[in-house]
């Protein structure tokens, strides 16, 4: 047998203090309208997570890649109602030979095991608080629906022939792959087998007579279209690896399996002697779910953001497109990739015993702990090692100390004796700097933080748009550290509420930092729900003031009225976050050998 050839085919073709002073002024009407941005334009948005595999339980990277979605959806729904259309969708990916193997070698029909573990992800994503609106399972009769009809339409353009394929096929990543992405691995017994050199999953041969989707047409309408979206792919340097994988031959595409070989799947239509490939009945979920064949689905698409994994990038940013386009349809908007995490180093898997539990992870650091953890530590671009001792020290240094310990500063009975927002005074605190007086006691510092929290909502929203999440909650600790040290600064616990120098003055610190803590509550809801509504609802931020729409940032600084002056707090509910027990929450240490 040829091993030099891929895919062959025998078918029948082929800050001074001047900025300080420019920021501030348009910042709190634009901190304002930027919920308002481009609310016709785009007002639907449709997120969607990858739909997983369900051979096995989920772990913390799947979490991972359903939180990043979340957080992007949650983020897009506060800014405003104009641009409160959102739809969200997760799912399960049920089909092909990989779960039709996993169900063999665990003793169940395929059904059982997708009922099993699909359930396992609706259970995880649920405590998880993972706001979708959709949950689809490749079994459900609507996609079979679906994924017929695309098929038919495929065909009818043309865009189907039948072929003999014969080349390596790998199961556990459902693909095909080129001589040149497989290696040999040694055996236990001295032999060696073929892997893939990426997943280093078993490969084996196969050849057959398939149904071919005509690939190698759209090279080039690939090539236009990521160029005339060079954000179509984000971070950037994951679309640049795609424009060079179009540099390289794209070969025509085998669509299809003898059923005789894969029986767990979709039949193609009107020939029953072949199932449907599972990467392309999978990316039809994404249609699916917005009522593909029905016409509703276009209002849907393609106003559409895939958030995926690097390794599935080839099906996501190369052959989901090429169908669309080949169906007469636009490609997704936009397709957000990260990297993944990985255990002390290792790459996550079963059979080094490493794989770590989302539930348990959950239970131990909290719903709102572990979020922030996966969220704040996990960069896109590349890959994140996890290990506990990490999470327990980030979760007690930025959650615990310096959010919980500024919210208690400010709102302790001891300072706050009232118990309400003070008023803010703008004499002590005049919005331009360097005046002096009897009664300014706000310092150069002082403005630099209110420049910070000024611009944080709009340098949030950009990485947000940037898919750099981790950045925008570093931004959100380094503001909080800031107001931290504004109050250590001023030390008001050193303040006399009897006395009328130091009242006024006072209370303006209180207010400003209470007004810092209510931009980094609104801006946290994304990724930490439940804290974010202890800690407005602790200030007395009632529900339909928490949208980034309507958070303007000390009002009283620039002249206008604050609504939450003179406003009672709201009740005291405990510790906004208890410091983690180091030794009582170890999962996995690091440098475990
Ligand atoms: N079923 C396909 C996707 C079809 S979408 C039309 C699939 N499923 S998966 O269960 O293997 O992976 C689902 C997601 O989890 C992918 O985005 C993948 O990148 C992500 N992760 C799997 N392991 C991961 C890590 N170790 N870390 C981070 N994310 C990881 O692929």
């Amino acid at each position: 047998m040829l091993r030099t050839s891929v895919l062959r085919l025998v078918g029948r073709t082929g800050a001074s203090r001047l900025s300080v002073l420019e920021d501030f002024g348009p910042r709190y009407y634009s901190s304002g309208s930027l919920g308002a941005r481009d609310d016709a334009r785009d007002a639907r948005a449709y997120f969607t997570t990858p739909i997983f595999y369900v051979n096995a339980a989920p772990h913390i990277g799947h979490l991972y890649s359903a939180l990043l979605a979340d957080a992007l959806c949650r983020h897009r729904r506060l800014r405003g109602p104009s641009t409160a259309a959102t739809r969200f969708s997760t799912g399960t990916d049920e089909h092909g030979l990989k779960i039709q193997q996993a169900a063999a070698t665990a003793g169940l029909t395929p059904t059982e095991l997708c009922d099993r573990v699909s359930e396992h992800f609706q259970q995880l994503f649920q405590e998880a608080g993972i706001s979708c609106t959709d949950f689809i399972r490749t079994t459900e009769a609507r996609h079979r629906v679906a994924v017929q009809h695309f098929w038919g339409v495929l065909k009818s353009r043309g865009l189907l022939y039948k072929g003999v394929y014969e080349g390596w096929y790998c199961a556990s990543d459902e693909c095909f792959l080129p001589e040149a992405k497989v290696t040999r691995q040694p055996g236990p017994l001295g032999d060696s087998f073929p892997v893939s050199l990426e997943s280093g999953h078993p490969v084996s041969w196969t050849k057959e007579e398939n149904y071919i989707f005509r690939l190698s047409q759209f090279r080039e309408p690939l090539q236009r279209w990521l160029r005339s979206n060079p954000q179509a792919i984000t971070p950037e340097p994951f679309h640049h690896v795609v424009l060079q994988w179009l540099d390289e031959e794209l070969p025509d595409l085998s669509v299809s399996r003898r059923s005789s070989h894969l029986h767990w799947g979709i039949p193609v239509p009107g020939d029953d002697s072949q199932t449907i490939y599972v990467w392309l009945d999978a990316l039809v979920n994404y249609l699916t779910v917005i009522g593909y064949p029905n016409a509703e689905f276009k209002s849907w698409w393609p106003a559409t953001s895939h958030i995926i994994g690097k390794d599935i990038l080839k099906f996501h940013a190369i052959y989901w497109p090429a169908f669309l386009l080949g169906a007469g349809m636009s490609p997704p908007q936009r397709i957000y990739v990260h990297s993944h995490w990985t255990v002390c180093g290792q790459k996550m898997s079963k059979s080094l015993g490493n794989v770590v539990d989302p539930r348990t992870c959950l239970n131990r650091y909290t719903v709102d702990g572990f979020r922030y953890f996966l969220l704040r530590q996990g960069v896109p671009n590349w890959d994140c090692d996890y290990y506990d001792e990490k999470v327990v020290k980030l979760l007690n240094s930025e959650l615990a100390d310096a959010l919980g310990g500024l919210l208690n500063r400010c709102t302790a009975k001891r300072i706050n004796p009232s118990e309400t927002y003070p008023a803010f005074c703008t004499t002590c605190f005049p919005s331009e700097p360097g005046l002096v007086g009897p009664s300014v006691r706000a310092q150069a510092e002082d403005y630099v933080l209110v420049s910070s929290v000024a611009t944080l909502p709009k340098q949030v929203a950009d990485h947000y748009d940037n898919f750099q999440i981790y950045k925008a909650l570093e931004a959100v600790s380094s503001c909080v550290r800031q107001t931290n040290g504004f109050v250590q600064r001023h030390a008001p616990w050193k303040l006399n509420w009897e006395s009328p120098v130091d009242a006024p003055w006072l209370g303006t610190v209180l207010h400003v930092a209470l007004e810092c803590l209510r931009v980094f509550g609104t801006l946290l809801q994304p990724v930490t729900p439940s804290l974010a509504d202890k800690l407005l609802s602790r200030l007395g931020v009632s529900a339909s003031e928490r949208n980034l729409g309507e958070l303007y940032f000390l009002p009283r600084f620039y002249g206008h009225p604050c609504p939450f002056e003179g406003r009672r707090l709201g009740p005291e509910t405990g510790l906004l976050f208890p410091r983690l027990d180091q030794s009582r929450t170890w999962l996995v240490k690091a440098h475990r050998t």
